[in-house]
């Protein structure tokens, strides 16, 4: 089977490393890939989705998978099942779960998915007097995609009131923010939860647990992600029970009722308060580096995975979870989340480790190759993995691997999987 995967990322390079192992697949295509994913297949650079497809069609591609969220919002499912093409992600439609934070709030509402108390509004007097109704924290979110950084967590009336002003007149966000969301804030610990989806039936992966902030014990800037584990302990039968009841079957339900049947990767943010499950946010697309750790859990054919829930299959598929742990840690540039960084060239030491050979591996992101040498020339640059019997064999793992990497201005949080260990 021929695959394309559109996208650069760690993420992709994943997917692409996960289906390399994989004996159904015989030619990888990325698009554009990074640095590193033309030692899995080929790189490939197209500039429209049509061009895209047309190449897809060309090379009798068999399946096509969406790494990001910014060709699902735009289209390029609807344009290739256009052209009868098998493709894995939601179509236009159905990506707005992400693309607008309102659409998905008022979708949760309508089908009764438990999610914060809100109002959407672009209307700043309506804002200002939902606003002093609740007592801070508050949360203020723009309507539309900001990369991650348009969520306002206020620490006073007047603080949510500045950010909800700021959003509307567009000064934060340009349009994305003209409309806003505001919202009571949920005290509780996240989790990420993704459900491989085919618009009627679904398969649940590992929860995992992102570390969102750059620096150690949740501290620094937002970044995308700076390491994750799976699965985490903080999650029992019980609450995965109340996630596919109370929020992932309604919602593909919903979204059946809706005409818009939600295929590809549900990325469901939850809140879990007081141990009821609470929608923070959707997401259609894999998360990332949680993707990076979820494709070695995987025992079943990742290809069958992908390729059965884009021809609305996955009810005949048995998926087969290892029975281990997998943590990653993110090394990131110099000047990461703020700015680039200059590029940096990358050394590997050579794995003599056993053990460290076989249970580890590097997903590469961040790197471009000039000259037969690699740099580091995205901010998070690659994720170090390690796959174990347990969370604390999975996280020794990946830190070991850790310092095999070698790149000028390399930062990476020392603290990956505390929640699940603090207490071990
Ligand atoms: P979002 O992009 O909506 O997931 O928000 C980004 C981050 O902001 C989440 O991962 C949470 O850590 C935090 N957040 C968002 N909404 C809320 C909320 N209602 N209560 C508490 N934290 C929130
Ligand atoms: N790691 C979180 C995300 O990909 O959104």
């Amino acid at each position: 089977m021929n695959v394309l995967i559109i996208g650069s990322g760690g993420r992709e390079y994943s997917i692409g490393l996960a289906l390399h192992k994989d004996p159904k697949v015989s030619k990888i295509y990325f698009a554009p890939g990074n640095g590193m994913s033309d030692t899995l297949g080929e790189n490939i650079s197209l500039d429209s989705y049509e061009a895209l497809a047309d190449f897809a069609k060309a090379k009798t591609i068999d399946l096509t998978i969406v790494g990001p969220e910014a060709p699902l919002v735009e289209g390029v499912v609807d344009i290739f099942k256009a052209e009868g093409l098998t493709i894995f992600g939601p179509s236009k439609d159905a990506a707005r779960l992400e693309g607008s934070k309102i659409f998905m709030k008022n979708f949760l509402k309508k089908y009764h998915v438990p999610t914060a108390k809100y109002i959407e509004t672009d209307d700043f007097a309506k804002a200002s007097d939902f606003i002093d109704t609740l007592s801070a924290p508050m949360v203020v979110k723009a309507d539309g995609l900001c990369a991650g950084k348009g969520v306002i967590i206020a620490q006073s009336r007047d603080e949510a009131k500045e950010a909800a002003k700021d959003m509307l007149s567009g000064e934060s966000f340009g349009d994305a923010g003209k409309a806003i969301i505001v919202e009571e804030y949920l005290d509780g610990y996240e989790l990420s939860v993704f459900a491989i989806c085919d618009g009627k039936d679904y398969k649940v992966l590992p929860a995992a647990q992102d570390h969102k902030r750059l620096l150690d014990g949740d501290q620094g800037p937002n970044t995308g992600g700076m390491g994750a584990y799976a699965p985490t302990p903080l999650i029992d039968d019980l609450l995965y029970a109340k996630i596919n009841e109370r929020i992932i079957e309604p919602t593909l339900k919903g979204m059946q009722e809706e005409g818009m049947p939600y295929e590809g990767v549900l990325f469901i943010g939850i809140m879990v308060v007081d141990g009821e499950p609470k929608v923070l946010e959707y997401n259609v697309r894999f998360g990332d580096p949680e993707c990076e750790i979820l494709m070695p859990l995987i025992e079943s054919s990742v290809f069958d995975l992908f390729y059965k829930a884009a021809t609305k299959d996955l009810g005949t598929l048995d998926i087969r979870i290892a029975d281990k742990y997998a943590v990653g840690v993110v090394l990131a540039s110099k000047d990461y989340p703020y700015k680039s960084s200059v590029p940096a060239e990358i050394i590997v030491d050579e794995i003599v480790h056993e053990e460290l050979k076989e249970k580890a591996h590097i997903s590469w992101a961040g790197v471009t190759k000039e000259d037969g040498k690699l740099f580091a020339t995205g901010g998070r640059v690659l994720v170090c993995v390690g796959v174990g019997e347990s969370i604390r064999e999975a996280r020794d793992l990946a830190y070991m691997m850790t310092g095999q990497v070698h790149f000028a201005g390399k930062k990476f949080r020392k603290d990956i999987a505390y929640q699940a260990l603090r207490d071990a």
